[in-house]
């Protein structure tokens, strides 16, 4: 399976997939309509591979755009990343959401029956376990969802699978990611949050680099060792290659294949900060404010069955997700200009 599409290929973990693929010699043609993302990110990462993809400035709504696409490449399988993806926007815009992250998927899969394209890596997430009774997660704990993004992924899910279940010769592989962290060591590609960031190491290296005063810690009379919230941080590379795994899963024709990707640890947010002062020698100064509503108290994964079926497994520690998120940052103040 040689000849890939990445739809949201420029985005933080669409761009460093893009790297690993390139890096094995897949043909790559990426298409993203660069509302959260910038081309740049996809210019560094054929700098660093030294190999090109095609790019196409492509949304999903646009029917017609993905009907040629399809028509003038043959292509052995799709990764999907292209999606919106912030929670608290979710919530605002809960039509927005439904719209670009549903229909564009169904327009992706319309435009890949009648190309007879029926191989898909979709990007979900561990929102779809809601807030989890109880950790680590297996992929059969109960499915809820807490918010319209996640209410997204959840439903995207289901359609990809009663896809397969009308048509068996589909192979899906639905990857649900903990929480991403990290850069490529280069320091040339990494996460590029629009305006304040929502996430917890984008919001740090943004204090570290002197752009925000401080760190507000949502919480810390939580259940936990320290009282505050506990996630399973995952570096940004260890879920890149995680994604060539499950493309190459794909060509023993599993039907429906379903996968945690995580470390199987969990790290509280003062975990984390402790990793990030020792790996870059920078104090955060914090304070600790009420807790954020819809937060889920504990969360990280059981990893059994990707590191069993997918013979995949995290080599990066913490303090490597803290030593490269801040290498990005330190390398790039503002991100992609
Ligand atoms: C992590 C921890 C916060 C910011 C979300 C989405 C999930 C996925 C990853 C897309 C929590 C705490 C955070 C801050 C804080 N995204 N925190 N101060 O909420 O686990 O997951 O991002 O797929 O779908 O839900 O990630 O980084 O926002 O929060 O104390 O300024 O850090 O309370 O405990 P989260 P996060």
């Amino acid at each position: 399976m040689k000849n890939i599409l990445v739809t949201g290929g420029t985005g933080f973990i669409g761009s460093h997939t893009v790297l690993e693929l390139l890096n094995q010699n897949y043909r790559v043609t990426v298409i993203d309509n660069l509302s959260n993302s910038k081309l740049e990110s996809l210019k560094r990462v054929e700098t660093i591979t030294g190999r090109n993809a095609c790019f196409k400035k492509i949304d999903l709504l646009d029917v017609k755009a993905l009907e040629e696409l399809f028509s003038t490449n043959d292509f052995d399988a799709v990764i999907h990343f292209a999606g919106l993806k912030a929670v608290g926007e979710s919530v605002e815009y809960p039509l927005r959401y439904y719209k670009n992250n549903i229909n564009g998927t169904v327009n992706l899969c319309e435009a890949m029956v009648n190309a007879g394209v029926k191989n898909i890596v979709f990007s979900s997430s561990a929102t779809v376990y809601g807030d989890p009774e109880k950790s680590p997660i297996l992929e059969d704990s109960p499915l809820t969802s807490v918010n319209p993004y996640g209410r997204t992924k959840l439903t995207i899910e289901y359609i990809l699978q009663e896809l397969h279940y009308a048509d068996d010769t589909w192979n899906i592989a639905l990857l649900r990611y903990f929480n991403p962290v990290g850069a490529h060591e280069s320091g040339e590609i990494g996460e590029d949050p629009n305006g304040i960031p929502s996430n917890l190491m984008p919001f740090i290296t943004q204090v570290a680099v002197g752009k925000l005063p401080e760190l507000k810690i949502f919480g810390g009379n939580y259940p936990t060792h320290d009282g505050t919230a506990i996630r399973d941080y995952i570096h940004v590379c260890d879920l890149a290659t995680g994604h060539l795994k499950a493309l190459e899963k794909l060509d023993e024709n599993p039907g429906i294949a379903i996968y945690n990707l995580g470390t199987g640890k969990g790290s509280s947010v003062l975990d984390v900060i402790t990793a990030f002062e020792k790996a870059t020698g920078m104090m955060i100064p914090y304070t600790i404010t009420d807790r954020r509503s819809g937060d889920a108290v504990i969360c990280y994964a059981d990893v059994t069955k990707a590191n069993n079926e997918l013979n995949w497994k995290t080599h990066r520690d913490l303090v490597d997700m803290c030593r490269d998120s801040w290498n990005w940052q330190q390398k790039n103040p503002d991100g992609y200009l």
